[in-house]
């Protein structure tokens, strides 16, 4: 299920491997989808920790912060309003909440700074253990995607809405104009950001 395949049809590879097919090219159920999404985040924070230069560490910071950035977007506005219709836990959907919302602020630490930075590549391995504990709190056994399949949920309509957003979300990035990440469970935003509705 947790296939190795790129989740992104992002053209450049940092890398050289250009053979990245277009994600509109298969069709995958939510969960196959945003599990692609978290190997993919995870590829890219091995390749940080084995990069020296400060010219790779930038590229590799900003396509970890563009990837988490639009995955907790789709999740945001689709995936998990889907699971608290079905019903799923919503203390365990709330904590995912705060979880994303607490990567947000590392997220713009890392976009406002530079890997010559004091604590930059401290922020990047914090950010990296964040989010393995939560995307552990959403694969594990009894976690978000096995309550999701327990439901009965359309995972394939779900996938196909998700791509749908996912995609215009990275044809915004390209552009520059993805918008800034709301934080939708702290009271507190941090300066330039609206709070939620
Ligand atoms: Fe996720
Ligand atoms: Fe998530």
């Amino acid at each position: 299920m947790a296939s190795s395949k790129p989740a992104s049809s992002r053209s450049k590879s940092s890398n050289g491997n250009g053979s990245r097919r277009s994600a509109s090219s298969r069709s995958e159920d939510a969960i196959s989808l945003l599990k692609a999404d978290h190997r993919e985040v995870e590829r890219l924070f091995e390749e940080y920790q084995q990069t020296d230069d400060t010219a790779g560490k930038a590229e590799l910071a900003q396509q970890i912060c563009q990837e988490l950035t639009i995955h907790a977007m789709i999740e945001e506005e689709i995936f998990y309003p889907a699971c608290r219709r079905e019903g799923i836990d919503d203390m365990m959907l709330d904590e995912a909440q705060v979880e994303h919302d607490g990567a947000k602020n590392l997220i713009m630490e890392l976009e406002a700074g530079s890997p010559d930075d004091d604590f930059y590549d401290a922020k990047v391995v914090v950010l990296s253990e964040m989010i393995k504990h939560h995307v552990n709190e959403e694969e594990k056994r009894g976690g978000i995607f096995t309550k999701a399949r327990q439901a009965g949920m359309d995972l394939d309509r779900l996938g196909k809405q998700l791509e749908k957003r996912k995609q215009e979300l990275m044809s915004e990035a390209e552009a520059g104009d993805l918008p800034k990440p709301q934080m939708l469970s702290m009271m507190m935003q941090p300066a330039g950001i609206a709070p939620a509705e």
